[in-house]
């Protein structure tokens, strides 16, 4: 019998677009914001040890994630992704995790009841523990050491030992993801997300919120929806037991991700295992990057962050790189302008991607071009500007022929003070009460349920 090489096993398995990619054809390209391991044997052990490690989500998840994106570009559903800017080791407790996604659940309540189309839920969680630096390197009082690249790479605390890039962290990060990822599975399957109960969701901390109250009546009121439709049919409505819920965390330590990513069983090409939905950082969003490299060559729908840098040519080779046979649902472009460059720069990208003729998911990640440092050296985001921006982002789609499809948010179910504004009009000195966050602010359970009000209220606005 002839046997067929590796070589041409691999070409009858190319898809159009993915020539010469391997898992491995990033390391031939710039890698930025990488972990500068003192001892490059130990990585490789570890890597070796990942790769035999079971992966943390399935293939046929990801490509229903990919269908409800699809269906989203098309104006049939709204997207909400959200959680934590960065997630750490020690956070992996059942609390943080049960608030979070109470938030999450509320909100696309919210955003299902007001915008009366389905929700695609995807939290910011089960990974996201590699952060972009803007510096290498951080100097406190004279000392220098490398800077806190989030817990997948090193620790927080400002030690020579702590800051040390540990490739042990990688097996960790492996088990802390699945533990996330199968208590929200076993939350979201054992009847946590049923609609008939939405008060399981109620936040302990949260008492008399005007906000808590709104949300009651609302969900009141779909408790009623709900009823009635049991009873008009005679059917008890099992479909509404659960819903699902996707993981995301940017895709930035690619030794990691490279480690997972699997072909699988009776499919074409190659999945990133580690997450439903990963997501290209703006600072390695480079046309000749490792990061553009690794991502060309997947099946996951991934995310593009689009800051106010990138201009329509490049947005335009980004998308020819990474969808070039405009496959629906692969492309969401996540933009985060700022409130005050994003009615200069947006517009050319709408126009750009309305030019080629590619479907893509336009969402707004309303936090990261307006995060601010205080006169005390405290970063924070004024509420005032993640609303403004999202409000424009939905006016200037609808006035240019487009469609906002989705929110991005980093926030927590946590008490925390560390946006000021909203329904508390939290202020500055409150931003010592509760600031929690190793790296950027994120909004507490009552902003990020306002928001959610806010952008209903908005597109109701505009029809
Ligand atoms: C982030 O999402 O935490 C982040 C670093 O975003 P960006 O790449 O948009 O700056
Ligand atoms: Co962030």
């Amino acid at each position: 019998m002839n046997s067929i090489s590796d070589q041409q096993v691999q070409q009858l398995d190319e898809e159009p677009g993915k020539e010469g990619w391997q898992p491995s054809s990033w390391q031939s390209r710039k890698a930025k914001q990488q972990a500068n391991y003192p001892d490059q044997s130990a990585l490789q052990s570890v890597l070796d040890e990942l790769s035999d490690l079971p992966p943390l989500v399935t293939s046929w998840e990801i490509l229903s994630l990919k269908e409800q994106i699809a269906q989203a570009q098309e104006g049939n559903r709204f997207f909400l992704q959200g959680g934590d800017c960065a997630e750490n080791f020690k956070e992996c407790n059942s609390e943080v995790i049960t608030n979070r996604l109470k938030v999450l659940l509320q909100m696309s309540l919210a955003l299902t009841h007001g915008l009366q189309k389905p929700v695609v839920r995807v939290g910011r969680f089960a990974g996201q523990y590699a952060k972009p630096r803007s510096s290498d390197v951080e100097t406190r009082d004279g000392v220098t050491l490398p800077s806190y690249r989030g817990d997948l790479v090193n620790s927080v605390e400002f030690t020579p030992q702590a800051r040390e890039p540990d490739p042990r962290r990688l097996i960790h990060g492996h088990a802390s993801s699945s533990m996330t990822m199968n208590f929200v599975r076993a939350l979201v399957d054992g009847g946590f997300a049923d609609l008939h109960h939405p008060e399981y969701w109620n936040l302990s901390w949260v008492q008399h919120s005007p906000l808590a109250d709104e949300f009651q009546r609302l969900a009141d009121s779909l408790g009623r929806a709900v009823n009635f439709m049991e009873t008009i049919s005679g059917r008890r409505a099992g479909v509404l037991k659960r819903v699902d819920f996707y993981t995301s965390h940017e895709a930035l330590h690619l030794h990691y991700e490279q480690a997972l990513t699997r072909k699988v069983p009776r499919q074409k090409g190659w999945f990133c295992l580690t997450t439903h939905f990963p997501w290209i950082g703006m600072r390695t969003a480079d046309l000749d990057g490792a990061h553009v490299e690794y991502f060309r060559g997947l099946r996951n729908p991934i995310g593009i962050k689009v800051g106010p840098t990138v201009d329509a040519g490049m947005l335009a080779g980004l998308l020819k790189i990474l969808n070039p046979e405009s496959e629906p649902g692969r492309i969401v472009l996540i933009h985060r302008m700022g409130v005050s460059s994003i009615e200069s720069r947006l517009p050319p990208l709408i126009k750009a991607v309305q030019d080629m003729g590619s479907p893509v998911l336009w969402v707004c990640d309303p936090m990261h071009g307006n995060t601010e440092t205080t006169s005390s050296g405290i970063k924070t985001r004024r509420f005032r500007n993640i609303m403004n921006e999202t409000e424009t982002a939905i006016e200037l789609h609808h006035q240019f022929g487009s469609h906002l499809g989705g929110t991005h948010l980093e926030l927590t179910g946590e008490d925390v003070t560390e946006c000021t504004g909203g329904a508390r009009n939290l202020n500055e000195a409150d931003l010592k009460r509760a600031y929690k966050s190793i790296v950027d602010p994120r909004l507490n359970y009552e902003q990020a349920l306002e928001l959610a009000m806010l952008i209903v209220s908005k597109f109701e606005k505009l029809n």
